[in-house]
């Protein structure tokens, strides 16, 4: 296999079956036969055998897109679930036990946040927010207990930017599993691991998908690391469907092309909007204005997809927005082909209290645009007029 990675998203494939098929076949099946009761009785008497028993616990076409990711991450092994959450609670689930601490950035999916407030504290799992933009604050978070440091960058919606690398080394020092959340990014624009991450999980419905069409979430790691995981997968049943693995393995063939036409088109929009007199700032990761602009180039090949703004006027000017919009979407996905336009503390975040979203940057005027492979022009000029109005 090539070493570049372009070359293993299109050529890493399923063994061709005896129809000689060109296009990656689908094993959309439930279960797997054997050819004698002892094989069968083997299959199950052993969990280390490598060999498909049922879709819950392993799949061929699954297995496809695992072991893209995983190459893509630049990594040994990976577990796909049915959705980003999935994806994330299971990883949770696997590495902390009653009484552990989790360290977590405040910036996080609504969702996560979740979690980590509502559900990890009934299993006695305790945790700590700290501000991704001060990562000098961590170290005073660390206690005995702590097992795990999570952290999305660049997050969901501020686009705040870490440097996985110096956050890498404070856990390798304190022996805290290491999570990066890297949907917003994909590995084919950053790659945590090679910074120090112990495992990489994605929201697979975001950019991986790239067309809206499904959910999936994968975590990809060391095999020592993915193997308690795919056990508290394959038993407790989060587990991506084969039609959905088929879709999202077909997708990753097309994931540099896309990353690199979203970048090209959020950084067009960005600067079109820059001294826009109806917007108090705008936000992309390949802005030299970026606070984080040098790690974003340091740990990023471009600035991704997504571009946020401040409008003048709040929650009002926002709705108006929205509404005046011809072309880009108004719906809460993003990593779409189409540009979608959000509001973030009314829809993905309004389950955090009006204190924690400003904590975090989601002010009541943030709109994200996830920017999508039209023509630039045509997606910036909707921007303009919808601004106008
Ligand atoms: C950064 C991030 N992580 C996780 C998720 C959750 O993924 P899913 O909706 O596939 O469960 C999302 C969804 O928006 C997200 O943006």
């Amino acid at each position: 296999m090539s070493k570049h990675p372009e070359t293993k998203a299109i050529r890493i494939q399923t063994a061709r079956t005896e129809q000689k098929e060109h296009s990656t076949p689908l094993f959309l099946t439930s279960s797997f036969t054997y050819d004698s009761a002892e094989e069968m009785a083997a299959a199950f008497a052993d969990d280390s055998l490598e060999v498909n028993m049922y879709s819950r616990f392993s799949n061929p076409t699954v297995d496809e897109f695992i072991n893209k990711m995983a190459a893509l991450e630049e990594t040994e092994d990976g577990v796909a679930t049915a959705t980003g959450m999935a994806a994330i609670f299971s990883t949770f689930m696997t590495f902390l036990s009653k009484g552990d601490h989790i360290i977590s950035a405040s910036a996080i999916f609504g969702s996560t946040h979740t979690i980590l407030t509502k559900y990890l504290p009934k299993w006695g799992i305790e945790h700590s927010y700290f501000n991704l933009n001060q990562p000098e604050s961590i170290a005073a978070l660390i206690k005995p207990n702590t097992k795990m440091l999570y952290l999305e960058t660049p997050s969901n919606p501020g686009l705040d930017i870490i440097d996985i690398e110096f956050v890498s080394a404070l856990c390798k020092k304190h022996n805290i599993l290491f999570v990066v959340d890297n949907c917003f990014a994909t590995p084919a624009v950053q790659q945590p691991i090679k910074y120090g991450a112990d495992l990489v999980l994605h929201s697979a419905t975001k950019f991986i998908d790239g067309q809206g069409r499904m959910l999936g979430g994968v975590v990809v790691g060391k095999k020592e690391l993915i193997n308690p995981l795919y056990l508290f997968v394959r038993n407790t049943g989060p587990s991506l469907s084969p039609f959905n693995a088929w879709v999202l393995s077909k997708s990753l063939e097309t994931l540099f092309i896309r990353m690199d036409k979203h970048a090209d088109n959020a950084l067009k929009i960005a600067k079109g909007l820059q001294d826009n007199p109806k917007i108090n700032w705008v936000k992309y990761p390949f802005l030299e204005n970026h606070p984080q602009y040098k790690i974003a180039r340091k740990q990023m090949t471009n600035g991704g997809g997504i571009v946020t703004f401040e409008i003048k006027g709040g929650i009002e000017s926002s709705r108006q927005f929205l509404n005046a919009l011809q072309i880009i979407s108004m719906t809460s996905n993003l990593g779409d082909s189409r540009s979608i336009a959000s509001h973030p503390a009314s829809t993905t975040h309004s389950k955090l209290t009006e204190e924690e979203r400003n904590a975090v940057g989601i002010t009541a005027g943030l709109i994200r645009i996830s920017v999508g492979l039209e023509h630039a022009e045509d997606i910036l000029n909707d921007i303009l007029q919808a601004l106008e109005k």
